[in-house]
């Protein structure tokens, strides 16, 4: 079977160059009232499709679980449904990194596995701690040894910001990443049994001394420019099946 491949990209601003790279161009979302964007191509023979999460109605971008878990389930359903299943999902975009791991503003991340930091769900002799924490093995067929990164663990939540109980799990895990969508994309991937690839370029430090939202602010374009260059290398190692 041929692969056909799936990139889902938080924001806008993180894909286009990656777009623009791929040659993809518009097709209509399989549910036009959902607010989130495709864009097809054929690069080295193979279907490449790429997701974006929208606008919201306060003119932000449809960053965090929820978009990213609904955006997913629709297209992973519709494609299989169209008999056209796609083989990999690669989610592309922006993290926060962990000194302690190794990362600098600009380092590639190749996520090994993901968890939520900030489900807390415990009731003592229940299997709720567990679930909420959700940790699951991530994909790296096409992206290891394909691109210069650190590999480890991404931590997800719903919050750009980070309080004391997020950093005792994120602790926990030894998390090299934190974002807003992996862990929730590798959950919705791994229900319908599709791996999921993680390219996750470093904006901003976690354990730095620097507010999150300014580093990510001043890194965000060329962390774009990074992450065009190096999705380009792993859609090529996966188009050749390396
Ligand atoms: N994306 C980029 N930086 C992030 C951070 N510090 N936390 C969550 N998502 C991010």
């Amino acid at each position: 079977m041929p692969n056909r491949i799936l990139i889902i990209v938080a924001m806008s601003a993180e894909a286009l160059p990656t777009i623009s790279r791929l040659s993809l161009s518009p097709l209509p979302f399989p549910v036009p009232s959902l607010p989130y964007l495709l864009h097809a191509g054929v690069h080295l023979s193979t279907s490449v499709h790429l997701a974006t999460l929208g606008v919201s109605p306060h003119g932000a971008d449809n960053v965090g679980t929820l978009h990213a878990s609904v955006c997913l389930s629709h297209l992973l359903a519709s494609a299989a449904a169209r008999g056209a299943p796609y083989t990999h999902v690669l989610n592309a975009g922006t993290c926060g990194g962990f000194l302690a791991r190794g990362c600098a503003v600009g380092t590639v991340v190749l996520p090994t596995s993901s968890a939520f930091h900030d489900r807390r769900i415990v009731i003592p002799g229940t299997p709720f701690e567990e679930y909420g924490v959700g940790l699951l093995p991530a994909g790296t067929e096409g992206t290891r040894g394909v691109v210069e990164a650190v590999e480890g663990h991404c931590s997800t939540g719903d919050s750009l910001d980070h309080c004391r109980e997020d950093d005792e799990a994120m602790a926990k895990t030894e998390a090299a990443a934190k974002d807003m969508e992996f862990a929730a994309l590798n959950t919705v991937a791994a229900m319908h049994g599709v791996p999921l690839l993680g390219v996750k370029v470093v904006t901003d430090l976690v354990d730095g001394d620097r507010p999150s939202h300014e580093e990510f602010m001043e890194n965000l374009g060329t962390a774009a420019k990074s992450l065009q260059e190096n999705v380009g290398k792993v859609i090529d190692a996966l188009a050749k099946g390396e």
